[in-house]
């Protein structure tokens, strides 16, 4: 039987390279959007895969989207927890909300996203949580006190999930995207951009589907002995 995925953020940037992806390993794909409606009814007509709006910010949201998810698609199998945001700034000049936003959609969103699917997993025996890390996890990055914060946070959340789930038949892993080609980093300001891929020795951005490639890795039914891992797709740019 077809396993079902869930992705939040699953129908732009590097999560639609993963939706697609996992649609492609014989998954039914959920994906889920936060506000871009446009994005989101185009990637469906061109994917056929569906996209349900909430916040992962929102732990109610989440787990009444869940709930509307697995009514209409089957309990999850796999959950792909994607979405994030950057609010980027040196720390003397960052705000308590530029903080506070970081954390609650990319930290706390982990939390919203895996916590009211892991009973289920945890019954059925079977489960893939794939966290999106970031090498300013592993490494941290000017002007990113919150955001890689929250992507080291991903890291213990994962090594932690890993060892509670391991009889269930349930893995936690984080893939750790290095400079990938998505509108996240063409907001960076151009000059410091290319300062960037300077310091990456393959010499360019990532393809989004240079990490779908890592989650479909993870996630399939043979990879369960692979837990609490962190798979890098960087470039070479650093070695975390
Ligand atoms: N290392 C050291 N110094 C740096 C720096 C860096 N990486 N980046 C900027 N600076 C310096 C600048 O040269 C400048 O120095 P001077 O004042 O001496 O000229 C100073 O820091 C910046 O000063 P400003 O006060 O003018 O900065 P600002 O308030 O305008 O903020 C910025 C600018 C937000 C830091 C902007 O440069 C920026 O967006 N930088 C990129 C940060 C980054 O890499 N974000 C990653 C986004 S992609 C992502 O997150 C995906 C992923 O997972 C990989």
């Amino acid at each position: 039987m077809a396993r079902v995925a869930l992705v939040t953020g699953g129908s732009r940037g590097i999560g639609a390279a993963i939706s697609k992806a996992l649609k492609d390993q014989g998954c039914t794909v959920a994906a889920t959007y936060a506000g871009n409606d446009e994005a989101a009814s185009k990637f469906t007509e061109e994917t056929g895969i569906k996209t349900y709006k909430w916040n992962v910010a929102d732990y109610a949201e989440s787990k009444a989207g869940i709930a509307k998810v697995e009514e209409e698609l089957g309990p999850i199998d796999i959950v792909v927890a994607n979405a994030g945001i950057t609010r980027d700034a040196p720390f003397h000049k960052m705000t308590p909300e530029q903080w506070q936003q970081v954390v609650d959609t990319n930290l706390t969103g982990v939390f919203n996203t895996v916590h009211p699917v892991w009973p289920g997993m945890r019954e059925r025996k079977f489960g893939r949580v794939i966290v999106i890390s970031s090498v300013n996890g592993q490494k941290g990055q000017f002007a990113q006190v919150n955001y890689a914060a929250t992507k080291a946070g991903d890291i213990g959340i994962v090594r932690s999930l890993a060892q509670e789930g391991a009889r269930a038949g349930i893995t936690a892993n984080a893939v750790c995207p290095g400079y990938i080609a998505t509108d996240m980093v063409m907001a960076v300001p151009e000059k410091v951009r290319e300062a960037i891929i300077a310091q990456i020795p393959a010499g360019r951005l990532g393809e989004p589907e240079e990490i779908a490639r890592c989650v479909a890795f993870l996630a399939a039914d043979d990879a369960g002995f692979i837990n609490g891992s962190t798979i890098s797709a960087n470039g070479a740019q650093f070695f975390g």
